[in-house]
């Protein structure tokens, strides 16, 4: 998969907001600040695309980039986000899954993990929703430049584990860091074949 063209195509607070063009959407979720602008910016290439920061919560709102004129990257607000109101964070997190759940072009939805943590309470809550809602998903290792294979390896097979208390099969699982753009042509390639298999 090259990308040639990666354009911001606009920002929603719900899913009736979306883009009028109605075709197959790739997004991102994760716990703030997990990485999943400068993933969307990684993957094109274009480091000024999304709006990262390191402070946490930082995208508040659904944003679409166009991708070759065919197909989406959806950025998404980070979940968990503390440093809010109660009330703003409950409304976050209703358009989170509001979005995540009923987008009817959602074609998988990546959930990121930063590779230096362990699995948090709330990343399986809302991987346990997932399942519930019927969302396909893939799940992606974010930050891998910041831990050694080994460590990361474990780490995976730990929540590999865990996973498989929940679900009969795991899902995909990708590892990538947007500092050294590895697993870029992996992401990319699992994103072309969906296309594909959806085409044909
Ligand atoms: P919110 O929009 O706040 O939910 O965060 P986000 O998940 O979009 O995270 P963002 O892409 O803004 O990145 C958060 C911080 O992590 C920034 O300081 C990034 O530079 C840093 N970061 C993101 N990806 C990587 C990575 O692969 N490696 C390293 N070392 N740092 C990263
Ligand atoms: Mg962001």
């Amino acid at each position: 998969m090259t990308i040639n063209k990666a354009v911001f195509a606009g920002s929603s607070v719900n899913l009736e907001g979306r883009p009028a063009a109605r075709l197959p959407e790739f997004a991102f979720i994760g716990r703030s600040n997990v990485g999943k602008s400068s993933l969307i910016n990684m993957l094109c290439n274009n480091h000024s695309l999304a709006h990262t920061s390191a402070t946490p919560g930082k995208t508040l709102s659904i944003n679409h980039f166009l991708i070759n004129n065919e197909w989406y990257l959806v950025d998404l607000p980070g979940y968990g986000y503390a440093r809010i109101s109660k009330e703003g964070r409950a409304k976050l997190a209703s358009m989170i899954r509001d979005y995540a759940c009923n987008s009817p072009q959602m074609m998988i939805l990546f959930v990121l993990l930063d590779s230096r943590l362990e699995l948090q309470k709330i990343d399986l809550e809302f991987l346990q929703m997932l399942g519930e809602e019927g969302v396909p998903f893939a799940m992606i290792y974010t930050k891998a430049d910041k831990v050694g294979s080994t460590v990361l390896q474990e780490r995976i097979e730990r929540n590999n584990k865990i996973l498989l208390e929940y679900w009969e099969e795991l899902p995909p699982v990708f590892t990538t860091s947007s500092r050294t753009a590895a697993g870029r042509e992996e992401v990319l390639s699992y994103i072309e074949e969906i296309l594909k298999l959806q085409n044909s």
